[in-house]
C-alpha cells in the first residue's frame, strides 16, 4: 500500500438515525475528508444498509487495501449479532463483516457502537491514560454503554438494558431519543439521567463517566446537573467518536496487506 495510506482506515457508524462514515488519520484521530451520513431507512433489512454502507466508502475513492471498520448498534459476539433493539429484527443471527463483505471488496471488522467510542476515547480522548475504571455511555437511539479498566475493554456490556429501581430499562426511560420524543427539558431529562447514573455507579463504580453520542454536543446544558461521586465528562471526540474508534480497531484487527 501506498505509505501515506499507511495509517489510514475508513470508520463508518450505523445508528437508528444516521449511516455515518469518514475516512480517519490514525496518527491523529481526525478524518481527512468529509464525513459522508446517510438517513437509515425504516426498517431498514440487512442488505439495504449494507449497500449503504458500501456506497459511503466507495464514495472516498480510497486504494482497495484501506480497510473498513464498522459500529453496530449491537453486541457483536464471535462475529455474530444476537440480539438487536433499534434496527430490524432481520439483523438477528447475522455476521456483519460477512454480509458487508459481500458489498465492499476490502478487509471489514465490526464492533459495537459504544465499544467502538469508547476506543477512540482511550486513544485520543478523554480516557487516555486513564489508570482506573472508566465506564462510557452513549446516548442516542438507544443507551450504549463501555466499560474500561486500565485501558482494557470489557466488549459487549448492553448496561442500557438495565432495570433502573423503578422498574423501567435505562434506555426506555433516558435515551436522546426519549428526550425528544416526550419534549422533555434538560432539567427533566437530567432528572432521570441522575437516576441511572446513580445505579450505574452503584453497580460497577466507576472512576470516571464519559458521555458521547450526538447530544453530547450540548453536554454544558445537562451534565452539571447530574451529581456522582465520579466525574462526569463529555467525550473528547463528542459524536465522531465511533467512526474513529471503528476505523482503529479495523486497522489494529486485521492483517496488514
Ligand atoms: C444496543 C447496544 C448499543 C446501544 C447504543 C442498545 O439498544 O443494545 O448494543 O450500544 O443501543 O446504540
Amino acid at each position: 500500500m501506498k505509505k501515506k495510506f499507511r495509517k489510514v482506515a475508513i470508520g463508518v457508524d450505523v445508528g437508528g438515525s444516521g449511516i455515518k462514515g469518514a475516512p480517519v488519520d490514525l496518527k491523529t484521530g481526525q478524518f481527512i475528508d468529509k464525513r459522508v451520513r446517510i438517513p437509515t431507512p425504516e426498517n431498514a433489512e440487512p442488505v439495504e444498509i449494507a449497500a449503504i454502507i458500501g456506497e459511503i466508502v466507495d464514495s472516498f475513492g480510497l486504494p482497495d487495501e484501506v480497510p473498513v471498520g464498522v459500529s453496530f448498534p449491537a453486541p457483536i459476539v464471535r462475529g455474530q449479532i444476537p440480539f438487536i433493539a433499534n434496527l430490524s429484527q432481520e439483523w438477528a443471527g447475522v455476521f456483519p463483516a460477512r454480509l458487508i463483505a459481500e458489498n465492499i471488496h476490502r478487509p471489514v471488522a465490526v464492533m459495537n457502537d459504544a465499544d467502538a467510542a469508547s476506543y477512540a476515547e482511550v486513544y485520543y480522548g478523554a480516557a487516555n491514560g486513564h489508570q482506573g475504571t472508566v465506564l462510557m455511555l452513549t446516548l442516542g437511539t438507544g443507551i450504549g454503554s463501555a466499560l474500561v479498566s486500565k485501558g482494557t475493554l470489557v466488549p459487549n456490556t448492553e448496561f442500557g438494558h438495565l432495570l433502573l429501581p423503578n422498574g423501567m430499562e435505562a434506555e426506555h426511560f433516558a435515551s436522546s431519543a426519549v428526550f425528544e420524543r416526550e419534549e422533555l427539558s434538560f432539567e427533566q431529562w437530567a432528572k432521570r439521567l441522575q437516576m441511572v447514573f446513580a445505579h450505574y455507579e452503584m453497580l460497577f463504580s466507576p472512576d470516571l463517566f464519559i458521555v458521547g453520542g450526538g447530544v453530547s454536543k450540548k453536554h454544558k446544558k445537562f451534565l452539571p446537573l447530574i451529581d456522582t461521586n465520579a466525574p462526569i465528562v463529555p467525550a473528547d471526540l463528542l459524536n465522531t467518536a465511533g467512526i474513529v474508534g471503528s476505523a482503529l480497531y479495523a486497522k489494529q484487527m486485521l492483517p496488514e496487506e
